[in-house]
């Protein structure tokens, strides 16, 4: 049994959050989480509130949240409606200002969670009325920024105390769960590891080239951006695996962008094909520590055992 500020906060038995992968932590997967004892939260990315819906209903009674990326809804305040009506235990926001979405949530009886990716945004978060930060280093998969967890968590953590912060990025195991609750944290958010499990919304063979996959072979890049059209702003990049296609491109961003005649429609063919040779494959670097596919309940037990398991060998340390 893990009882930290975030448990606590979130009345959840154990310390783990489902990342809002867009499009991949849909209804079953949250709800499968939350089931499990921790709390999912539902990723609509760029959908709409058809598919908001959808992924309410899929997660039956559960009691779910859901995350934004901030700046893509300044443009789609629907998708925000379409989830308050729903009243969600928790709503994240990520990716740009929280502020103008933080009073309208609470009224909706949510918890606001903000991920951040510095101490300055940590900061502000706060300020702005957060209930719980995420501090989401660079080894995340999908979108980030560039600090590492490790530093990033426990100055977070210091920063804006008594607040409780979630640790995020590169956690993908018990030990790193540990690892997070010694920096400080009273819990972690996990994408990657979710990522590959039975109900996740990534793709069979998506889940395949991660089974296989190494930390070594993933790389933050912005030409899935670039070549899909969506105009993420500094400083995010997104951490996927390298493939033919980051190969050629990564590094030769003005040439992809004067390539985006051709480029475009051949990168749009190959995800509707599934080849992933081109289409992209977000994975953060814990990808190494991922070798199986398992129902998200089993996950959530066996991360709860490991970091027990690590935290007891920790303390004999002093012995
Ligand atoms: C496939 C995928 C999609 C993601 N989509 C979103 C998203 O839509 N909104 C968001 O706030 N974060 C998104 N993230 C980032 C997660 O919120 C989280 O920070 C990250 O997964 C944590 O690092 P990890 O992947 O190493 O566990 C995504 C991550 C992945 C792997």
């Amino acid at each position: 049994m893990l009882a930290t500020n975030v448990t606590r906060l979130l009345d959840i038995q154990h310390p783990i959050v489902l990342a809002p992968m867009g499009a991949v932590s849909g209804g079953a997967l949250a709800g499968a989480v939350t089931r499990a004892g921790g709390l999912g939260l539902i990723g609509p990315g760029y959908l709409g509130p058809d598919w908001i819906e959808g992924a309410f209903r899929d997660a039956g009674n559960a009691r779910v949240g859901i995350g934004f990326i901030t700046w893509y809804l300044e443009q789609h305040p629907e998708q925000f409606d379409a989830a308050l009506a729903h009243r969600p235990a928790a709503v994240m926001l990520s990716f740009g200002d929280a502020a103008p979405w933080i009073a309208r949530a609470k009224a909706a009886g949510a918890l606001v969670f903000c991920q951040v990716q510095s101490l300055a945004g940590a900061r502000e978060a706060a300020a702005a009325g957060a209930d719980l930060i995420v501090a989401q280093g660079g080894e995340a998969g999908g979108h980030g920024a560039r600090r590492g967890t490790l530093a990033l968590v426990p100055a977070v953590v210091d920063a804006v105390a008594p607040l409780p912060v979630l640790a995020a990025g590169g956690i993908a195991d018990g030990r790193g769960l540990a690892a997070a609750l010694t920096l400080g944290a009273g819990g972690v958010l996990l994408g990657t590891r979710f990522l590959a499990s039975q109900e996740s919304l990534a793709s069979a063979a998506q889940k395949q080239r991660l089974l296989a996959a190494s930390g070594d072979e993933t790389r933050r890049t912005t030409i899935f951006d670039r070549v899909r059209g969506i105009a993420w702003p500094a400083p995010y990049t997104g951490r996927a695996l390298v493939n033919d296609f980051t190969r050629r491109w990564h590094g030769r961003e003005e040439a992809l962008d004067a390539a985006l005649a051709s480029e475009g429609p051949r990168y749009q063919a190959a995800s509707a094909s599934g080849d992933l040779d081109t289409a992209l494959t977000w994975s953060g670097e814990g990808v190494d520590l991922v070798r199986d596919a398992p129902p998200a309940a089993e996950l959530v037990q066996r991360l709860v055992a490991e970091a027990e398991a690590a935290l007891a060998a920790g303390a004999a340390l002093r012995a």
